[in-house]
């Protein structure tokens, strides 16, 4: 892995997306973040957008360039999660109302026009939602395909099965067509699913690590985990929330934390029972070309290392 990665966060702030975006704005020397696009998801377009905001003043970042982008699925209802979130999506620590500007341009048109003018597989697309943005992007504009160097996202599920139904993940189950259509696209893809996400637990010792860095940031995440494990915990009866989102950013920073297999993923987007479902062909069993590097364990230890010493940083 090359560095800087020049990257794109696509994002539903969400808690796990605020620790994902500050652990990407605190390690510069591997990431240039080129910019913020924002997607309706855990909670509506809005509010998704004005936490992006918060996030980056959070981090001291007021430079950072946010582009909103869809608010809503591409052929669905959208569903939101405040049951997870919260109802501002960001509940837990109490930060200042944003001042920082949204850009005028539309979060679809700037993943077009960024990978345009960027030389070609120089650019990396960090979705942490549901692909809606991603995905209108390819259908608007079918040249970028070959020009993104690699897609690393959170979503999906395999061995870990569904956290929204039975079968499906939340971001793959928001938008399902707009999943189909990214992982179709030829694009080389990297998954982080549940199946590695709910691996990587804020453990209280985690937590009060966080808290313990004694910083506006690291005790803002310490709020965060402590208002969106509620749910995992009382779900999955688990040791802590896992921090889905930020998984993406250090596969990035240290992808030999990460191991998976290059294998097929289909989406269904048809069956009301099963819609949004990642179909991983794990043990090869059809002649489907594999599609994309699905992930199934992470060192969580060397991960939560990493990512307490980067929010250190801030
Ligand atoms: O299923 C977990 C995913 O859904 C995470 O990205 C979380 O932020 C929500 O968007
Ligand atoms: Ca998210």
């Amino acid at each position: 892995m090359t560095y800087p990665r020049k990257i794109i966060i696509d994002t539903d702030p969400g808690q796990d997306d605020a620790v994902a975006i500050l652990l990407a704005l605190a390690s510069p020397e591997e990431i240039d973040l080129l910019g913020i696009t924002t997607v309706a998801g855990n909670v509506p377009l809005d509010l998704t957008t004005r936490n992006a905001r918060m996030i980056c003043e959070l981090a001291g970042k007021h430079e950072t360039r946010i582009f909103a982008g869809c608010d809503r699925p591409m052929n669905r209802t959208l569903v939101t999660a405040e049951y997870v979130h919260g109802k501002t999506g960001l509940d837990g620590p109490t930060l200042p109302d944003p001042t920082m500007p949204v850009q005028d341009q539309h979060a679809v048109d700037y993943i077009i026009d960024t990978l345009r003018a960027q030389p070609e597989r120089t650019v990396t697309l960090c979705p942490l939602g549901p692909l809606t943005n991603v995905a209108t992007a390819l259908e608007k504009a079918p040249d970028i395909a070959a020009r993104i160097q690699e897609i690393v996202l959170m979503g999906g599920a395999y061995f870990e099965v569904g956290n929204v139904t039975p079968a499906a993940e939340f971001n793959i189950y928001v938008d399902p067509h707009a999943a189909d259509i990214v992982f179709r696209s030829g694009v080389p893809i990297t998954v982080m699913p549940l199946d590695v996400t709910h691996k990587a637990l804020v453990t209280k010792a985690r937590n009060d690590a966080f808290r313990a860095l004694n910083t506006r940031v690291g005790t803002a995440v310490a709020q965060m985990t402590d208002f969106f494990e509620r749910f995992d915990i009382a779900k999955y009866g688990s040791e802590g929330a896992p921090l889905h989102d930020p998984c993406v950013i250090g596969y990035l920073l240290a992808p030999h934390l990460f191991s998976g297999r290059h294998v097929n993923v289909c989406i269904e987007t048809q069956s009301e029972l099963t819609l949004g479902m990642t179909v991983a062909d794990w043990w090869g069993v059809t002649d489907r070309a594999p599609n994309a590097t699905f992930m199934g364990d992470i060192d969580a230890e060397h991960f939560f290392n990493l990512l307490t010493e980067r929010l250190g940083r801030l």
